[in-house]
């Protein structure tokens, strides 16, 4: 038992960005064989490249995972070189700013902007859980972790196609802890909330950057080594008593009422208090 994950074949889709580069490193790091993926062959191969130069081994696929047919390639590539696997990592989404910028609120969706969010997100993970699923399934073991965000557990202005296509991942994984428990796999949703990385702050206008510090409970935003670190944390064996959970890293954002965190400023401050 511990946090290594010595000789464990991983799979972390949007391997080649800012979170799921994070991933790829850290569970290198632990031991583990990482499969880093990602549409973006060039920055995925970048990526694994750093894993090898750790003295660990990876190697990188593209995937596509709008298309059942990309996914599947993508798992006889692993097996074939692997022979198993043991961690998925389920973290790609698609984060464009262009589609940041039209996924609105429901009385203006666009239906190509649902569409995509949910042909990306949602059924590509499913697609991705069950192929795992299908050689996790063979050996009686293995860990799922998908991505969700803190978004997907609560209403918001915009986003709408966005946090619902990652509400339905929470209750996905739900579904396969439930129906996989028994045979040895567990299944557990991650939710980031605002993580510096690249495409998260790009995306952001400077007062919703404010607004969301307001909202955050502990000093500093997180970072992608904070969400590695959850999931680096879920898929070992420390985890092994934790299934179908939906975990926030997020600060705190999403247990508090909106606005609330202010209130701070009409009563005394814990740190003003005397001894
Ligand atoms: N960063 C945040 O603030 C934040 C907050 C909440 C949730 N999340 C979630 O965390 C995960 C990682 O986010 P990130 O901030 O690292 O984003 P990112 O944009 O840096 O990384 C996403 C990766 O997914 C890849 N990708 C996009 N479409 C793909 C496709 N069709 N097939 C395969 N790969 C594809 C991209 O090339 C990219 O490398 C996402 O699921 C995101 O929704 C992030």
């Amino acid at each position: 038992m511990g946090n290594s994950l010595e000789g464990r074949v991983a799979i972390v889709t949007g391997g080649a960005g800012g979170i799921g580069s994070a991933t790829c490193r850290l569970l290198g790091e632990r031991g583990a064989r990482v499969v880093v993926a990602d549409i973006d062959r060039a920055r995925a191969e970048a990526v694994a490249d750093e894993v090898r130069s750790s003295g660990r081994e990876a190697m990188s696929v593209t995937v596509d995972l709008s298309s059942e047919e990309s996914i599947t390639a993508m798992f006889e590539t692993v097996v074939e070189r692997f022979g198993r696997l043991d961690i998925m990592d389920n973290n790609a989404a698609i984060l464009t700013p262009e589609l940041a910028q039209r996924d609105l609120d429901i009385g203006g969706m666009e239906t190509d902007v649902w569409d995509i969010c949910f042909a990306v997100n949602t059924r590509g993970t499913m697609l991705c859980c069950r192929e795992a699923l299908k050689i996790m399934e063979r050996q009686r073991s293995g860990v799922i972790v998908n991505t969700a965000s803190n978004l997907a557990l609560q209403g918001n202005v915009i986003q709408a196609a966005y946090s619902a296509s990652k509400a339905a991942i929470i209750q996905m994984t739900r579904s396969i802890a439930t129906s996989h428990g028994h045979l040895g796999i567990r299944a557990n949703t991650v939710l980031p909330g605002l993580t510096g990385s690249k495409s998260a702050l790009e995306n952001l206008p400077d007062r919703l950057l404010e607004i969301v510090r307001e909202e955050t409970l502990t000093p500093d935003l997180g970072d992608p080594m904070d969400i590695a670190h959850t999931v680096a944390f879920l898929v070992s064996d420390e985890a092994r008593y934790i299934t179908g959970q939906a975990i926030a890293a997020d600060g705190g954002t999403s247990i508090h009422i909106p606005g609330y965190a202010r209130l701070r400023e009409f009563f005394p401050s814990p740190e003003d208090r005397q001894p």
